[in-house]
């Protein structure tokens, strides 16, 4: 039986500890999230992250705008955000509506204000192994699992399966850096099964409800579950059949309570230290 990997347990000491920190600090780390359009999820998305932002004492606006904003309306929003001193962590959230070029937008935002890690500069430095402002939350907070529970990585062979650059890349970066074989698994990929049951780490981030069934996975491995289906009738299922791969894993991450709550967490601690790179903190 497998042991579970309580993400909610250590995003919540994570959070205390930044709560902690920001009350020490002289001023409010100043997080602004944009929201583009009515996608429930992501509304539900962004409701957390601002509960999160003000739990933790940080001076946290939401910018709703409408689904039909142009490209050059937002561009100039962005810009606005840029330039305003008390904001010190921008993110839009994603997916933009389809008239809407996102890498553009995300271009646009200030490398040193981007507290997803998605502009180029900071993706580039990522992979070349130099100091980036912000690590993708989501990839970074299974990390911060993967190392709370001394599961070791170097030399490990790890499977992602998902290839986005908010999840797949940058984990396959992050792990890769810390010396772990890794391969990358997408929806071309033949031979999915074969390869994910050769994994010690396994990663999943398709969004399929329940497809990684026990087949999947070698006996005794990590299996991190970055899934968030929401079922027909409410319920949240990751992409693993948690029951089944429970019996054969050596660890696992449940949905919810598992890499969900982390994602938040580390956007805390990114966008805490963006505050204390700019400037605004005395030293
Ligand atoms: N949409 C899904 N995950 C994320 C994320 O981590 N950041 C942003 N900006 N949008 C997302």
């Amino acid at each position: 039986m497998a042991i579970l990997i309580k993400g909610s347990e250590l995003a919540q000491k994570i959070r205390e500890n930044i709560k902690n920190e920001v009350s020490s600090l002289g001023i409010k780390p100043g997080i602004a999230v944009v929201i583009v359009g009515e996608d429930p999820a992501s509304k539900v998305y962004v409701g957390r992250k601002e509960k999160a932002t003000l739990e933790a004492g940080f001076n946290s606006i939401v910018i709703k705008l409408d689904k039909k904003i142009t490209q050059a309306e937002l561009e100039i929003k962005i810009d606005e955000l840029n330039t305003d001193n008390d904001i010190h962590a921008i993110l839009v959230q994603l997916p933009l509506p389809k008239h809407i070029n996102s890498d553009e937008i995300i271009q646009k935002i200030l490398p040193h204000k981007d507290v997803d890690g998605f502009h180029p500069l900071n993706v580039g430095k990522l992979w070349i192994g130099l100091q980036p402002y912000s690590v993708p939350c989501t990839p970074y907070g299974i990390i911060k699992l993967l190392e709370e529970n001394n599961i070791q990585i170097s030399g490990k062979h790890a499977v992602i399966i998902g290839r986005s650059n908010i999840v797949g890349k940058p984990m396959a970066s992050l792990l890769l850096s810390r010396n772990a074989t890794v391969t990358v698994c997408h929806s071309r990929t033949a031979n999915l099964k074969e390869i994910a049951s050769q994994a010690d780490i396994l990663v999943s981030a398709i969004g399929k409800p329940a497809f990684i069934s026990e087949g999947f996975i070698k006996e005794g491995a990590v299996v991190i579950d970055v899934g968030i289906n929401r079922m027909p009738d409410g319920k949240l299922t990751g992409d693993v059949d948690f029951n089944k791969v429970e019996q054969k894993a050596g660890y696992i991450t449940p949905v919810p309570g598992g890499v969900g709550p982390m994602t938040i967490a580390m956007l805390l601690y990114n966008a805490l230290n963006l505050c204390k790179r700019s400037g605004s903190v005395s030293k």
